[in-house]
């Protein structure tokens, strides 16, 4: 059963210059017919791309966009209507800013840290005069994570002040400091939970990213987390997503973060391409298979393997054969005690059907350019759209995480970085072993150049000279 070759829709990859692939060919090992690839070389690149996708005749294109080309494919994507964007537009709303997620959640009424944005200054200040401390301070764009340093705690009124005074953010976003246990990160194909592991922050800290020293463990993760992480999916229509759930003090679940784009291991990759081969081929392609609480035995092994191990495959539950070994295994999961293969039916995994509707209208749910502090005059719209479209890679800050093939090489970058005055091979070698790699530094690049303050011997003058060459270069 099932299409044939001829009847499967012909896939493409969407791929973006200088942003870390999720997928690649081999994600989608078995898919008979040749799939292409489309690379958006950002810089008035969308008719060019939408020109491509129709000539080679794609149905239906995979990938992440990263936050900075949101508003831009959200255009290409009307412009394409016959094209099935895996994840959807819609879906990845979340991925562009702290602000969308922050909206998306007090639409489908999921709980959150209470949270203010302000694109107005003069409320915010208002505000921030009579509430409540600690508060925290957030950089709304630009979701690529850099393990919370664009993230601020502020116990006054004054710290509030002098933050916002010199980080310019806007809009100012902030919400109510939550107490936490730690926090866990849950990964989702088809809605069901495939991985989840917990973070927690160092002693007598409050971050709990792993690159600030904390630590992770995949242990019995509660029921009420997995159910939230679920029902976020749910809510965002989402093929395959990652939840951060912030475990209360209180007891209490809220989200604070979620997207498309994460760190996944290859394995993790392989069946988010098997489940898309699934669900277009009407079930040509088997389903995979992932088994609930799989994270934690596959946890026990040395993330080293872990990053090596490629389409594990698990066969599902049969009362018919071998069911003493299936059945034995109870786990105390929620109020109760229960076999793990009779979560699997509890926790499906669901076909993610396309979606027609838009449901976040750029022309609405812009805020971040339709409330831009300079507001554009209408002559210069085109030039606004171009400067926002810079890139930034999807990446994350967790240990265990993989980094998928950038495709910038170490002699590339430090051509690049040697063609900057005052940056010579030394500062070069400096600059990596300070990130630890190259892939890092291209990040940095990507989000905030004056990251590279953090290496002795760059100023801001050097960081922003560099900056100016990185937009250059990109252009
Ligand atoms: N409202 C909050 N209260 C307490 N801690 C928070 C809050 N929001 C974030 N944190 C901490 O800061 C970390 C980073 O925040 P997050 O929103 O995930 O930003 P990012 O990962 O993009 O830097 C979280 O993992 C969590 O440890
Ligand atoms: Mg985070």
């Amino acid at each position: 059963m099932g299409l044939s070759n001829k009847q499967l829709p012909k896939l493409g990859f969407l791929y973006l210059d200088y942003v870390l692939r999720f997928f690649d060919h081999s994600n989608f090992k078995g898919w008979p017919n040749k799939i292409e690839t489309v690379t958006y070389h950002w810089k008035n690149d969308k008719d060019r791309f939408i020109k491509e996708v129709k000539r080679k005749k794609i149905d239906v294109l995979i990938g992440n966009i990263p936050a900075t080309a949101y508003e831009t494919f959200r255009e290409i994507a009307r412009e394409l209507p016959h094209v099935r964007f895996i994840p959807s537009m819609d879906t990845q709303f979340s991925n562009k800013s702290k602000e969308n997620v922050t909206r998306f959640a007090w639409k489908y009424d999921l709980p959150i840290p209470k949270t203010y944005i302000y694109y107005k200054h003069d409320n915010a200040d208002k505000f921030l005069k009579k509430c409540k401390y600690p508060k925290i301070i957030k950089k709304s764009y630009g979701p690529s994570n850099y393990g919370g340093y664009f993230v601020h705690k502020v116990d006054s009124y004054k710290e509030a002040r002098e933050l916002f005074d010199e980080k310019k953010y806007h809009p100012q976003y902030f919400q109510d400091f939550i107490p936490m246990e730690a926090d866990i990160r849950v990964m989702l194909i088809g809605h069901k939970p495939v991985c989840a592991f917990w973070r927690r922050a160092p002693e007598g800290e409050w971050l709990t990213n792993t690159s600030q020293g904390g630590s992770m463990d995949y242990n019995d993760v509660p029921k009420n987390v997995l159910d939230l992480a679920v029902q976020v999916s749910k809510a965002a229509n989402a093929e395959y997503w990652a939840c951060d759930v912030a475990y209360g003090k209180d007891g209490k679940v809220r989200i604070l973060e979620c997207a498309t784009a994460f760190a996944a291991f290859p394995y993790i990759r392989d069946w988010i391409g098997q489940y898309i081969m699934w669900s277009l081929s009407e079930g040509r392609f088997r389903k995979p298979h992932a088994p609930m609480f799989n994270w934690e035995e596959l946890g026990k092994l040395d993330s080293s393997i872990l990053r090596t191990m490629r389409h594990i495959t698990f066969g599902e539950y049969n009362s018919s054969y071998d069911g003493a070994y299936f059945g034995k295994k109870k786990k105390l999961f929620g109020e109760n005690e229960v076999y793990l293969h009779v979560l699997d039916s509890e926790y499906k995994m669901y076909d993610v059907k396309r979606r027609w509707t838009e449901e976040w209208p750029s022309e609405i749910y812009n805020y971040q350019d339709n409330l831009a502090l300079k507001p554009a005059n209408k002559s210069s719209k085109q030039e606004i759209a171009n400067d926002k479209d810079v890139p930034s890679p999807t990446k994350d800050e967790s240990s265990e995480s993989v980094q998928d093939e950038a495709k910038i090489t170490k002699e590339e970058l430090s051509d690049f970085l040697t063609s900057v005055d005052g940056v010579g091979a030394k500062k070069v070698e400096k600059i990596v072993k300070h990130f630890g790699n190259v892939d890092e530094v291209v990040g940095v690049l990507h989000q905030n150049t004056s990251i590279l303050t953090e290496v002795k011997g760059i100023t801001k003058k050097l960081a922003s000279k560099i900056e100016k060459a990185w937009k250059k270069l990109l252009k």
